[in-house]
């Protein structure tokens, strides 16, 4: 390095080998990395983006092929540059880069050449080409101006194309090697499978409705259409929404919605399945954080909670929160290199945090209940036997004394009622929460705990017992008596048994 003692600085610029082995580390998957390729084939307006995942044993490669606008040579070759944008400006609408680096980090997280080729409708088809070997051997940014010769014929743009780029990742050392030793071909064709079922999700937006922005297309001769996934089954009739709520103050319009998805019950089995998400219905609960229409993070709960921080489990797996950022919120958002992370500014959490706990609450609610119940805005919530009342410390839960059987033992215990009274008070101060949590937290479905399906013996006999009361002791016309215990706990379950109950009552 030259020195020159008439500067008061020295000039050092890192080493271009060591330097772009440590980028390599970010973090990226496999999937990751095709998304990050992904945003930059949208960027450029691309309307077709086909991801091949090309075996050929040590010589795989991996490629993304657009028919966005493509770049010239001057332009490919900036944007071949490690940190070709500055973070701090602005971008156009639509833009879905920040940091001038995905490209680079992306690609070659997964393997050591990557060679890029663009072509634009009026200029000729270029090639530049980052192979990590070479930049270990010189020790210096030497970008190539074409592909190795084992890819060179996958870094074209093919003729049919007006214009488009395809990135090629070569020499794929992290991607096999994430891959197990003894069918490494399965492995391979695997993680296309699952680089299919992320970009499913994270570009779902762009990719559904009647007039998709972009269509993405995987394999390797043949081609299959990538669905989207839909995190908050939108279509669903029995989904429950929140209305649209618009968050102030904050750079970058935010806009943030709550999804309560449907019970067990309501959905097939291939439905349930599919809602669950590439992840599972575990990890994908809670915010769901979109960047101009771009997922970047695919659940959990963003550190919130009332003093502890709110985990993810198995109750609230139908709650979801979609929140949408402009990219112009990066900073404030601290927007990761990978588009993977997002943390949600001091002054929002509080609002946050009250939504989620509404949402939370109603997924609880529906999971917890039956499919007959689970959409709450159609039918009124049912008179429960038990109620939670908030207190500071938690909920306690008392039994609720205009249920039908408590009120006509309350009613009929002339001189007991107060001894009644207190035998319901002391069941209350000493039910078992802790453990009834522990125990059915540690069960797998807690929807078991539900109602069973068939009623027992008992319940028909306190059924036709209380409805005799109604009718006969209280003078109730039959349909007015039905429609009582039909919005009473348990009977609300057992719709079919109600309608059932024959006019004269049973005595
Ligand atoms: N498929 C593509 N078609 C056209 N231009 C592209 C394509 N991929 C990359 N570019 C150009 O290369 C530049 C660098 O891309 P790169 O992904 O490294 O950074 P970025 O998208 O600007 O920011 P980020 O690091 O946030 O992804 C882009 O700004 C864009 O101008
Ligand atoms: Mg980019």
């Amino acid at each position: 390095m030259t020195q020159n003692n008439n500067q008061d600085f020295d000039h050092i610029p890192p080493r271009a080998s060591a330097t772009l082995e440590s980028y390599r580390g970010v973090g990226y998957t496999p999937e990751t990395a095709i998304a990050d390729l992904i945003d930059n084939s949208i960027a450029a307006r691309a309307r077709n983006i086909w991801i091949e995942f090309i075996w050929r044993g040590a010589g795989s490669v991996v490629r993304v092929l657009d028919d966005g606008h493509g770049m010239d040579e001057a332009n490919l070759t900036e944007a071949m540059r490690l940190a070709s944008r500055h973070p701090l400006e602005a971008r156009e609408p639509g833009d879905l880069g920040r940091f001038g680096l995905g490209l680079k980090t992306a690609a070659l997280s997964q393997g050591r050449v990557l060679a890029v080729s663009s072509r634009t409708t009026t200029e000729q088809q270029a090639v530049r080409c980052w192979d990590l070997d070479r930049v270990a051997e010189v020790d210096e940014w030497q970008l190539l101006r074409r592909a190795p010769a084992s890819i060179e014929s996958d870094a074209t743009v093919p003729a049919h194309l007006a214009s488009g780029t395809a990135v090629v990742i070569g020499s794929l050392d992290r991607l096999l090697s994430s891959a197990g030793e003894d069918s490494v071909r399965a492995q391979f064709l695997a993680i296309a499978r699952r680089v299919e079922r992320h970009v499913g999700m994270t570009f779902h937006r762009f990719l559904e409705g009647p007039h998709p922005k972009v269509a993405l297309f995987i394999g390797t001769d043949s081609f299959s259409k990538i669905s989207p996934w839909d995190p908050f089954l939108q279509t669903h009739p029995a989904t429950i929404a929140t209305p649209v709520e618009r968050l102030p103050h904050v750079a970058g319009a935010v806009e943030v919605q709550g999804f309560v998805l449907p019970h067990r019950d309501r959905l097939t089995t291939e439905q349930f399945n599919r809602a669950g998400g590439p992840e599972g219905w575990l990890a994908h609960q809670g915010f769901f954080m979109y960047r101009d229409q771009r997922l970047l993070v695919a659940g959990g709960w963003l550190g919130l909670g009332p003093g502890r921080r709110w985990a993810r489990d198995d109750i609230h797996r139908l709650a979801r929160v979609k929140l949408d950022l402009g990219s112009s919120g990066d900073n404030l958002w601290k927007v990761d290199i990978r588009k993977s992370i997002a943390v949600p500014p001091p002054a929002l959490r509080p609002r946050l945090q009250a939504l989620a706990e509404q949402v939370r609450r109603d997924a609880r609610e529906v999971f917890a209940h039956r499919g007959g119940r689970s959409s709450r805005i159609a039918a009124p919530a049912p008179l429960r036997a038990w109620t939670a009342i908030q207190g500071a410390t938690g909920p306690t839960y008392r039994i609720d004394r205009t249920h039908p059987v408590v009120r006509r033992v309350l009613d009929s215990a002339v001189a007991g009622g107060l001894l009644v009274e207190d035998m319901l008070h002391i069941l209350e101060r000493t039910l078992p929460v802790q453990r009834i949590w522990l125990e059915t937290a540690e069960r797998d479905d807690i929807a078991e705990a539900a109602p069973a399906p068939q009623m027992t013996a008992t319940d028909q006999s306190v059924l036709l017992s209380i409805y005799a009361h109604l009718r006969i002791g209280l003078g109730l016309p039959a349909e007015q008596a039905r429609q009582r215990l039909a919005a009473v706990e348990p009977f609300s379950s057992y719709p079919e048994a109600v309608a059932q109950l024959p006019d004269d009552p049973v005595t």
